[in-house]
């Protein structure tokens, strides 16, 4: 299955992705956080990525479909989903025609909706592991002990782009680059609309119910 997780910022992408790989034997491919990841580690590509990401601009589609283009190529048979990428028409573009390229194609998109308000809300309460990547939430998603990563223990931290002014940047920018990418995949492909503001577990089996159809067909 080759999957593609659409929905604004703080929509809960992420969330939803950690809980789905596991049933599918997927790969989850997140653009933020191979970013993130080639910031920490100072590479050339996270420091071209770093002043957009820190404004909430997107970083420009060469660098990214080059990027995921290389992740993809070391993704599982049993397929991937992908997280945060295409983010433009033009990135959805050049996706489908390296997939077609390998006699492949996106199975189904996922798109998860919500509003604006929700959206702040969620993204100014989010703390994340540094470590191993979990995302916590102080009223929603409270981690086990006070600010430490249930997981390995590491001490949260707020993302920077998770301030008031940037996420309403982040907001402006998914409104005029990235609500055409479901227009374009309605087009082609089968587009799953979900209500993403309901509680993570109800999410959770929205997202499930449709995947489970696609897999049985
Ligand atoms: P990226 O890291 O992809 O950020 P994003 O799309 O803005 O998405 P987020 O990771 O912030 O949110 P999410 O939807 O995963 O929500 P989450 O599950 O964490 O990108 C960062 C930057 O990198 C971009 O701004 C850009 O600069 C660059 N970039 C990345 N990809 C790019 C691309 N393709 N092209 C160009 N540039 C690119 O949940 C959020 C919070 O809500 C958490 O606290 C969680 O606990 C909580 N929560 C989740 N679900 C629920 C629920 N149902 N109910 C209550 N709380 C919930």
């Amino acid at each position: 299955m080759r999957i593609v997780l659409l929905g604004a910022p703080g929509a809960g992408k992420g969330t939803q992705c950690k809980r789905i790989v596991a049933r599918y034997g997927l790969m989850h491919l997140s653009s933020g956080d191979i970013l993130r990841q080639e910031r920490a580690a100072g590479t050339e590509l996270g420091k071209k990525a770093e002043d957009y990401m820190d404004s909430g601009a997107l970083v420009p589609d060469d660098i990214i479909v080059e990027m995921m283009a290389a992740a993809i190529k070391k993704t599982p048979e049993a397929g991937f989903i992908l997280d945060g990428f295409p983010r433009t028409v033009n990135q959805a573009v050049e996706l489908d025609e390296s997939l077609a390229r390998n006699g492949q194609r996106i199975d189904a998109v996922l798109n998860l909706r919500v509003s604006d308000r929700v959206v702040v809300e969620r993204l100014t309460g989010r703390r994340s592991c540094p470590q191993c990547g979990a995302v916590y939430h102080v009223k929603n998603l409270k981690p086990k002990a006070d600010r430490l990563c249930d997981n390995d223990g590491a001490e949260l931290i707020h993302r920077s782009d998770d301030s008031r002014e940037v996420v309403n940047n982040r907001l402006k920018t998914y409104r005029q680059q990235t609500r055409p990418v479901v227009d374009y995949y309605k087009k082609n492909n089968t587009v799953y609309d979900i209500d993403a503001s309901k509680d993570a577990d109800q999410v959770t089996s929205l997202v499930l119910e449709n995947l489970d159809v696609l897999v049985s067909v």
